[in-house]
């Protein structure tokens, strides 16, 4: 018996699956197992040794079945433990996360002119977007009931602060600042109108605002710095167009058309910017004498440039953040 014991727990140490167990337990407890087996010769026995023979049989019964029930729950955690490790979420953030990133479209375009600007040696200047009525409008010749205004309508915080409409409230800030010394700056930027979203509207977007003021600074200083400007970002092959045009802050003021070919061959002009002279009026506010000084400014909007360069068709796609949009220019960095 001992044997016996010694080596069915050997084959039970060795098994590996519960199938293996399974076979174990027919070779042995079956009714055609081996311990039956043992268990039929107890008829031939001495009556003095049946007792003792049953009880080896019963306790080498017992024994078998322990052993297999303890390697049958060792197999069965080890089995729990594999699939654990296999359905294992890993909650880090994937390493080539971050290095999959790439700039966003409208910042592509707004480093592209500046460094067309900065090249020309213009200086790049901040404002804030929560504004008051006083720079985004007085300041820039709109006075109070004005009908430019309605316009430009926006977001208000209370009667005197307002989320700005344009970036050109800078333009006054940056003439304070400069003290009626002469001045190049561009300063790009968010703005905001109370404009419904479709696919050529929305209620923020952004704005690249150019000031220049010198003495003697005429219309044709603000025409081939724009042109110059349009054939850095688009390409020769573009058709610029410039209309008369009306702001209260420029005077003569202009917009300026970039051609975009259509797939059925046609022309079709997309407006991209505002632009003038500075009207003296401006210029007498934020302290620079009118009869000495004179100046072009331009407001570019980014969105626009970037859907006639990359062919966008609705402006939504620049900031509900999809992944298949924003991948499309993934790269070119
Ligand atoms: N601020 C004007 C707009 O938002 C654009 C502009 C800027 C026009 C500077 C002339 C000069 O429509």
């Amino acid at each position: 018996m001992k044997d016996i014991k010694k080596i069915v727990l050997e084959k039970i140490n060795e098994a590996k699956s519960l199938l293996q167990l399974q076979e174990i337990r027919i070779e042995y407890l079956s009714k055609k197992g081996l311990v039956n087996d043992l268990m039929k010769k107890i008829s031939k026995l001495d009556k003095s040794e049946i007792k003792s023979y049953g009880q080896e049989i019963n306790n080498l019964k017992q024994f078998i079945n322990e052993k297999i029930k303890s390697k049958q729950d060792e197999i069965k955690n080890k089995e729990l433990d594999l699939q654990l490790e296999k359905e294992k979420i890993d909650i880090h953030l994937d390493k080539d996360v971050l290095s999959n990133a790439n700039k966003h479209i409208l910042n592509k375009v707004i480093e592209d002119v500046e460094d067309f600007f900065l090249f020309k040696g213009y200086e790049i200047a901040e404002g804030p977007e929560l504004e008051t009525d006083l720079y985004n409008f007085e300041m820039m010749n709109l006075s109070k009931g004005h009908p430019a205004r309605e316009m430009q309508d926006s977001f208000y915080v209370d009667a005197e602060n307002l989320l700005r409409t344009h970036t050109s409230p800078v333009q006054a800030r940056e003439m304070i600042k400069k003290k009626s010394k002469k001045l190049a700056i561009i300063c790009p930027g968010k703005v905001y109108r109370r404009d419904n979203d479709d696919p050529t509207h929305s209620h923020q977007f952004m704005q690249i605002e150019g000031l220049v003021v010198d003495e003697n600074i005429n219309f044709a200083n603000l025409k081939s710095t724009l042109i110059e400007l349009i054939n850095h970002i688009f390409g020769k092959e573009r058709n610029v167009r410039m209309r008369p045009s009306y702001f209260p802050f420029t005077e003569p003021s202009v917009e300026v058309d970039v051609s975009l070919i259509k797939e059925n061959g046609d022309e079709n002009y997309i407006e991209v910017l505002g632009a003038g002279m500075v009207h003296p009026r401006v210029l007498d506010m934020a302290g620079y004498n009118p009869d000495k000084f004179s100046g072009f400014a331009f407001g570019i909007g980014v969105e626009r440039i970037a859907i006639l360069k990359y062919k966008i068709d609705d402006i939504r796609n620049f900031y509900i953040n999809d992944l298949r949009f924003l991948n499309q220019f993934k790269g070119d960095n």
